[in-house]
């Protein structure tokens, strides 16, 4: 490539792990005061799968990154960055998740780092790969959104504890000349003025380790559901509407709408807000939970592994999270098939 030829930045596979173990909302009933029946009604989750207790963030993004890279057809020597999304890191908070999963993956002397921004960590990965590839700067980068969220939940606390799950997504970023391969836009903005919505305390500058953050339990996620559901919904149907505004895009037009999925009824508003007919609205959040940063790749994985998604397929993501964060993006998928 000539430094006068225009680059893109390609989405060129998709990777995911989903762990073995499951938990049920009947098993929940068990542990704290809820029923299947409320879960189901406010949230649309059945099950979520949870890590093995020495399964830990970097095995999970590593096994999904295998996948990734196997299905874009490159080799490990060819990935020049690897970066990680994950609020549950393997370390709080060195070294990174994306230094020890280059290294279970054998990816030797290329730059690697985490980033944090909540369920928005995947769609943020994806605008810092395309500034990367568009740069010049990298050619293959490896993105991965992973995490271990019951390493952080309060399995007393009813408001969190049946919301999320664990597992892992992985995608290859490469760099192409052929614009139609190329991403269309990404929209990723934050206001921390919201800072309290979602929040782990500890550990932290604020709230080093201590037998304080133990006894009143600041190692646990804790989240104001309510106003934050609110927020999220008025959020991502503005995101989208004004991704598909600013790209001349209309709603059906769209193949794959891949929301965040932190809960079915916030789907289901932004959903029928936009008009979107259940086909193309991508829904996973009944098997998973709230996976977080790995939610959009496990769900684009799903639909990629069922052979719905389609080498050029439109793909719209849209998500929110803790920050807050947000970001949507439009993107095709330049991948083979399944
Ligand atoms: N079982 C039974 N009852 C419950 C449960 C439960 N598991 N949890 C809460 N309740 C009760 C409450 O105590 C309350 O009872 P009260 O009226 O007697 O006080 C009642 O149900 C209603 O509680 P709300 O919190 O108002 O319930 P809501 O309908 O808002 O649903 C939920 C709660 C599911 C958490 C919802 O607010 C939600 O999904 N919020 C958004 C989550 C989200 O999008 N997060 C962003 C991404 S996550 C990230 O970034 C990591």
């Amino acid at each position: 490539m000539s430094n006068s030829t225009p680059v893109y930045a390609s989405f060129c596979s998709i990777g995911a792990y989903i762990p073995e173990k499951i938990l049920s909302n009947s098993d929940l009933e068990a542990m704290v005061d809820t029923t299947d029946e409320w879960i189901v009604k406010r949230t649309g989750i059945n099950e979520r799968h949870i890590a093995a207790e020495d399964e830990y963030t970097s095995d999970m993004g590593a096994k999904a990154a295998e996948k990734a890279i196997a299905r874009a057809g490159i080799e490990k020597e060819e990935v020049d960055l690897v970066l990680c999304a994950t609020v549950t890191p393997d370390y709080f908070n060195m070294p990174s998740t994306a230094c020890i999963i280059s290294d279970k993956l054998g990816i030797k002397n290329v730059q690697a780092f985490d980033i944090s921004a909540a369920c928005s960590g995947f769609v943020y990965l994806l605008s810092v790969a395309k500034a990367f590839i568009e740069s010049g700067m990298k050619k293959n980068i490896l993105i991965i959104g992973a995490e271990k969220f019951s390493s952080i939940v309060d399995y007393t606390d009813r408001g969190t504890c049946i919301l999320f799950g664990d597992g892992a997504g992985a995608a290859i970023i490469s760099a192409t000349t052929d614009k139609t391969e190329g991403f269309v836009d990404i929209h990723a903005s934050a206001d921390g003025a919201y800072a309290d919505f979602l929040v782990t305390p500890a550990p932290g500058s604020v709230h080093p380790a201590s037998q304080k953050v133990i006894d009143e339990g600041l190692n646990f996620v804790q989240m104001k559901g309510n106003e934050t559901f609110k927020l999220a919904v008025k959020t991502l149907t503005r995101d989208v509407v004004e991704i598909l505004e600013d790209n001349g895009i209309k709603a059906e037009e769209i193949p794959h709408f891949i929301p965040h999925q932190a809960n079915y009824r916030i789907i289901k508003a932004v959903g029928d807000a936009l008009k979107m007919t259940s086909e193309q609205v991508v829904l996973t959040v009944g098997k998973y939970g709230n996976t977080s940063a790995a939610s959009i790749p496990m769900a684009i994985n799903d639909i990629y592994e069922s052979g719905r998604l389609k080498q050029g397929d439109l793909m719209l993501l849209d998500t929110f999270g803790g920050g807050l964060t947000w970001a949507s993006a439009l993107l095709p998928f330049a991948g083979k098939k399944a």
